[in-house]
Order: structure tokens, then C-alpha cells, then sequence
């Protein structure tokens, strides 16, 4: 069996761990820096093996000496921001946790795939990158597959189609700056471009854009964890699996889009080996500026980092 990993088992964290485990993807370590709270969710997800049908082993634990051998590591350790905290707080705050999860991670599961998931994620996802020293490949975030499943459910709620249908693209940074395409979203493959007004689609852009604020003000604290742990998991199998899928990834960049030395999201194959390729689209002029004002929102952050 597989080992995956899961750092952080707050509600992404032990979401992904369950989804994992029902998908018998693999055995499940979960970690954490609050003792006995990994160890009771791993134990509860164990007792619910039986009845949801999965064998996967599940162990909780606060030591990183039992991540030991992991072929995936998923990071979601982190804080979210809170009243009266600057973004510059919580860059510092969890650029933090994710060096020292990152250094653990390097010292005991060298060989490891890393999937981030905390945020920001495109800032966090470099300095993991950066503390572990492992080649680009092996170390990328989850955003662009949630963002993606988000614009594809409000394509299927508008057009009343089931959103199994629909592929959805969208690109770029994960927060304010992202960049849904449009022209690369298909229903049954036709583009939604023929399938809807112009205005109809600004409307669902923009609520993508908004999704994990909408999440946010429905829940009043926390933020979403159905939809991120899911789309986290299929990441997980298509690296376990070696299905060479194409998922928007937040990848490294050397020279691909025109960016170098940044992480952004854009269209990879995922295999065993990580990222196995970064497929370039030949954008239009607007969706190209568009990618231009993200990976400049990532530059921000990364210089903001680099100052504090
Ligand atoms: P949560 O607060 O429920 O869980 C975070 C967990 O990290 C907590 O259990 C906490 O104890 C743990 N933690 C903190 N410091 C740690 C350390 N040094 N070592 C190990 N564990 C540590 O938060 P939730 O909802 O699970 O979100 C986790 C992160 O994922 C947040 O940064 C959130 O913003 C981000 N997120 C990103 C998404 C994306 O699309 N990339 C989607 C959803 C969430
Ligand atoms: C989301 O998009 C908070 O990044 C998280 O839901």
C-alpha cells in the first residue's frame, strides 16, 4: 500500500485523510501539532472502516519520525487569517509553520511527492520548495482543481446539465487574481463561449473568484473543506496512480507562461514522478495580461516574504 501523509488535521486535513482512506488510495498518516487530536480523528476514521468498506491503516500522531517512508506528503498545517491580523501576519505565521513542517518533511520523507495546501498557497507552495531543496517536480499546490470545480458547479446550477460534463479551467494565483478561462471551459466539449451570454459568464467568473469568500461568510468561521479536500485527493491519485491526468496545478515555474522562479498555477500532467509536464496554452492577449496581473500578485508576496 501506499503512504500518504496529511500535515494538519483540522478540517482539510482530516477531510482529505477520510477521502483518501474510502478511496483505499493508500495507508494514512496524519500529524499534527495538537497532541491526541490526530490520534483521536485517525482512531474514528479506523472504527469507520468496516462500515464504509476500506482496509487503508489510519494513525494519528505527533511525531514526524512516523512519515517515515511516505510517497505523498500533503501539507494543510497552518493558521487562518484572523481580525486585526495584516496578510504580512499571516505570511509570517505560516511561512513559519511551513519551514519547519518542510524541514521535517526533507529529514524524514526525502524521497516524498508534496502537495501544499495552506495559504497563501502560491507563496507557501515556493517556500516549501525552497526550505526542502527537492527538484520542482515533487513539490506543488492544490488550488486551480478547486477553483476549476467551483466554476464548473455554477456552469452546471446555470445550465441545469450535470456538472460531470463540464471541464473547467482556471488559472493563474489562488486568491483575487485568479483567471477562469472561459474559451478553455467545455460543456461535453463546446466551449462555454457558444453555450452562454457574455454577461452570464462575467457573473459565474466573478463568483469563482469569490468562492472561498462565499464559503467563508456562509460558515462565519473556517473556511471550506468539502470541495478543497476533494479536489486534493484526486491530486493524490493521480500521483499514486501514475494516470498522467492535466489538472490546473500551482507549479513551478522556470521560463514557462514567460515567469521564472515563481509559482503559478497553470495546466500540468501529474504521474508518479510529480509534475511530469507543464502544458502551455497559446493564450489571447487578454487572458495573457490577466496571468501577467497574478503572477505579479505572487511576485508581491514573494518579495513581501523575502522583506520580513
Ligand atoms: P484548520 O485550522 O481546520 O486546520 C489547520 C491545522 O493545522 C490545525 O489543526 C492546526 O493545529 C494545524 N497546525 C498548525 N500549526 C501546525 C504545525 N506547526 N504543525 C502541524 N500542524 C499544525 O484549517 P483548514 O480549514 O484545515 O485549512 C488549512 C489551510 O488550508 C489554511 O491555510 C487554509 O487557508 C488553506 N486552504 C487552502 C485551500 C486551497 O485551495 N489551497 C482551500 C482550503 C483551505
Ligand atoms: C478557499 O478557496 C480558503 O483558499 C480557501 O476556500
Amino acid at each position: 500500500m501506499p503512504k500518504i501523509t496529511v500535515i494538519g488535521a483540522g478540517a482539510v486535513g482530516a477531510t482529505t485523510a477520510q477521502r483518501i482512506a474510502e478511496k483505499e488510495l493508500g495507508d494514512v498518516v496524519l500529524t499534527d501539532i495538537v497532541e491526541g487530536m490526530p490520534q483521536g480523528k485517525a482512531l474514528d476514521l479506523m472504527e469507520a472502516g468496516q462500515l464504509m468498506g476500506y482496509d487503508s491503516n489510519i494513525i494519528g500522531t505527533n511525531d514526524y519520525k512516523d512519515i517515515e517512508g511516505s510517497d505523498v506528503v500533503v501539507i494543510t498545517a497552518g493558521i487562518a487569517r484572523k481580525p486585526g491580523m495584516t496578510r504580512d501576519d499571516l505570511l509570517r505565521i505560516n511561512s513559519n509553520i511551513i519551514r519547519d513542517v518542510s524541514q521535517n518533511i526533507a529529514k524524514y520523507a526525502p524521497d516524498s511527492v508534496i502537495i501544499t495546501v495552506t495559504n497563501p498557497l502560491d507563496i507557501m507552495t515556493y517556500v516549501s520548495l525552497k526550505t526542502t531543496g527537492f527538484e520542482p517536480n515533487r513539490v506543488f499546490g492544490m488550488s486551480g482543481v478547486l477553483d476549476s470545480g467551483r466554476f464548473a458547479a455554477f456552469i452546471a446550477m446555470e445550465l441545469g446539465c450535470s456538472v460531470r460534463d463540464i471541464n473547467a479551467m482556471v488559472l493563474g494565483g489562488h486568491g483575487d487574481t485568479m483567471v477562469p478561462l472561459p474559451r478553455f471551459t467545455t460543456v461535453s466539449g463546446v466551449p462555454i463561449t457558444e453555450l452562454m451570454p457574455g454577461s452570464t459568464i462575467q457573473r459565474l467568473v466573478d463568483r469563482t473568484i469569490n468562492g472561498g469568500a462565499e464559503i467563508v461568510n456562509l460558515l462565519k468561521t473556517g473556511s471550506a473543506f468539502y470541495a478543497p479536500s476533494a479536489s486534493v485527493t484526486n491530486m493524490v491519485e493521480a500521483v499514486l496512480k501514475n494516470t498522467g491526468r492535466i489538472m490546473p496545478v500551482c507549479a513551478y515555474l522556470n521560463g514557462e507562461y514567460g515567469y521564472s522562479d515563481i509559482y503559478l498555477g497553470v495546466p500540468a500532467k501529474l504521474g508518479r514522478e510529480g509534475i511530469a509536464k507543464v502544458i502551455e496554452l497559446k493564450l489571447e492577449a487578454n487572458e495573457k495580461k490577466s496571468m501577467d496581473n497574478s503572477a505579479n500578485a505572487v511576485i508581491s508576496g514573494i518579495t513581501a516574504l523575502n522583506k520580513l
